[in-house]
């Protein structure tokens, strides 16, 4: 089932989400509906704030950047088959050098900018048969965890920004709370006027 992505201001997006309960038996079903809601907005990554619910969870398929011209090819391989649903995840240190990247998100449509985080990761996370991994992510697959864990954490690629940029956009974020905006995908806006 394909469920309606909230926009921009909508007060879940900025908190931060609790546990999951491993044994919750809507969990599956909840897992199914992410993918084909994050497939269905030919996103890469959702988490479940996105859609309205305040869980430590998300799911990213980082394949489509493979197809990339620019990448090295070890950095292919990983984006290749990086298709992962991460519950209760904790990163557990970060490396590297920071670089910016223009990073778009599907609660904030139309907006992309550059974001500068850091290039490795370990992650620490539990899979959807309840097996607990730790793994290490550099370049755009940890960038993806990056912004997604950010979610979780109540953080959007909106809030790193200089006050300078947030001034420039703020018009432009006023109006997707207010579903001023076209997307081809199912979204919920916070400010919009009931009346049609
Ligand atoms: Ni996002």
């Amino acid at each position: 089932m394909i469920l309606p992505i909230v926009a921009y201001g909508t007060p879940v997006l900025k908190k931060r989400a609790v546990d999951v309960e491993l044994d919750d038996p809507d969990l599956n079903a909840l897992i199914a509906n992410m993918w084909e809601t994050m497939y269905a907005a030919s996103g890469v990554g959702l988490a479940a704030p996105q859609v309205g619910l305040s869980l430590r969870l998300f799911v990213v398929d980082a394949s489509p950047f493979a197809e990339d011209d620019d990448l090295e090819e070890h950095e292919r391989a990983q984006l290749k088959d990086f298709k992962q649903v991460f519950i209760n995840p904790v990163i557990e240190e970060e490396s590297g050098e920071a670089w910016a990247f223009t990073e778009g998100c599907l609660s904030i449509p139309d907006i992309r900018e550059d974001v500068s985080r850091q290039e490795h990761l370990t992650i620490r996370y539990t899979t959807e048969t309840g097996a607990i991994k730790t793994e290490r992510y550099s370049g755009l697959a940890a960038r993806v965890i990056q912004h997604e864990y950010d979610h979780i954490e109540g953080v959007l690629f909106t809030d790193k920004l200089s006050p300078l940029k947030k001034r420039l956009i703020k018009g432009k974020l006023t109006n997707i709370s207010k579903g001023k905006i076209a997307v081809d995908y199912k979204m919920k806006f916070p400010l919009q006027s009931k009346k049609r």
